[in-house]
């Protein structure tokens, strides 16, 4: 490999979320008033979903040039040279084109659907989405007031399926306004498939909702396993905002910029109205996003082996381990949802018992994927190998202790 994904980088004294945030994201206590057994430097951090591998050298050397230039003022996207990166990037990938005009920037995806959902749904509507959920789906709608439709994706030994016939159901509500669509999906790493996606489009078009489709996720997959954005289905469809940013593929989602594509020109005009930045971007982040898309992929195809050796690495551990644990790797994402549901005892808080007993932070269970998610643990595995394995004997060890197997 060119690049170094064994390398372990220290993240303290970086304000870095995954290694600061962690009591108030994950407990809500940002005091610190809870107590672990662990002490600080010893916690691994397989939880919020960035990784822990180095930028590629192409986008650090491009935001390094971008400094040496010397002037930081205010910037956006005025030159062809970001939206042509992006556009050829889309179509070399997933075959997929869409209007130059349809490009709205956000600095995230969790700000855009924050104003997108209020937009859409006004005080009365109500956003339909899958669960187990990422967690601001939630967010954004409650943070609007609006409602919500909880279509509970099927779960039968270690894969997850959608319920076509409950989205029918709960898009067919006359309160209905918005499907909120993550592909590939967070947190159970589904990637759609063409015919699924083609089912989902008529639910959504006969019922003429707006989908916002997620499409975060959509560079980090298995081998072999391609990307459909909703856009390549749902060609003319006007109520289709795709949101995409190399912020997650490429680990740089401190930077803070992402695509919004906007085909509705009305829904458009009001995103930018509302736009509170007033259409500013860092001068820093668009240099970074236009060098990962321009010579970026070399990286990301290694980095793609390299997580799938890990995924490999998890699921023998497991079926050796714990022959109950039903877990299946994934198509997609470097985050690997585990029913330890099978193994631990019946109610059971995940996020503490896996804290408080190995030392490892994750994420799981309702509280923080929504509803549908009891038993069920996100582990991050964008990490060194030897983090990984550091990692899962924790775990062994911690649920042997418990549960005396
Ligand atoms: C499905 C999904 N959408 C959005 C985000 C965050 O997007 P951003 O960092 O662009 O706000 C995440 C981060 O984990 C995610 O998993």
């Amino acid at each position: 490999m060119r690049y170094d994904f064994d390398q372990i980088i220290d993240r303290s004294d970086t304000n870095a979320l995954k290694k600061e945030g962690w009591r108030e994201y994950i407990f809500k206590d940002p005091e610190g008033k809870k107590t672990f057994r662990f002490r600080d430097e010893e916690f691994i951090h397989m939880w919020v979903a960035d990784m822990e591998f180095r930028c590629a050298d192409e986008i650090l050397d491009a935001i390094k040039a971008r400094v040496d230039h010397g002037i930081l003022g205010y910037s956006t996207v005025y030159s062809n040279a970001y939206p042509d990166a992006f556009a050829a990037w889309c179509e070399r990938r997933y075959g997929f084109t869409f209007n130059k005009e349809e490009l709205c920037y956000s600095p995230g995806i969790i700000p855009a659907l924050f104003q997108l959902v209020g937009d859409i749904c006004g005080p009365d509507g109500k956003a339909v989405f899958q669960t187990p959920s990422y967690g601001f789906f939630k967010h954004a709608s409650t943070y609007n007031g609006c409602g919500m439709l909880f279509n509970k994706m099927i779960y039968s030994h270690g894969t997850w399926e959608l319920d076509f016939e409950d989205l029918e159901a709960k898009c067919a509500d006359p309160s209905a306004k918005v499907l909120i669509f993550c592909n590939p999906q967070n947190p159970t790493g589904r990637a759609w498939t063409a015919d699924e996606l083609t089912r989902i489009a008529e639910i959504v078009e006969k019922n003429d909702l707006y989908i916002i489709s997620d499409e975060i996720h959509c560079d980090i997959r298995r081998a072999g396993v391609q990307h459909i954005p909703m856009g390549v289905i749902i060609k003319d469809y006007p109520k289709l905002v795709t949101c995409m940013s190399a912020s997650k593929c490429f680990n740089m989602a401190g930077l803070q910029m992402s695509n919004i594509l906007i085909r509705d020109p009305e829904l458009r005009a009001t995103f930018k109205a509302a736009d509170k930045l007033a259409g500013f971007l860092n001068p820093l982040s668009i240099a970074g996003m236009q060098a990962a898309y321009e010579s970026g992929e070399e990286w990301l195809n290694e980095m793609n082996q390299y997580v799938d050796e890990n995924y490999r690495y998890v699921k023998a551990f497991l079926d050796e381990r714990f022959p109950a644990v039903e877990f299946q790797i994934p198509d997609a994402t470097y985050l690997a949802w585990v029913n330890f549901g099978a193994v631990l005892p019946a109610g059971t808080e995940v996020n503490d018992f896996f804290a408080n007993n190995a030392g490892v932070l994750i994420e799981g269970g309702d509280i923080l994927f929504v509803d549908n998610a009891e038993g069920f643990v996100r582990l991050n595995l964008a990490m060194p190998r030897s983090s990984i394995m550091t990692a899962m004997q924790r775990i062994d060890d911690a649920i042997r202790q418990a549960t005396e197997i």
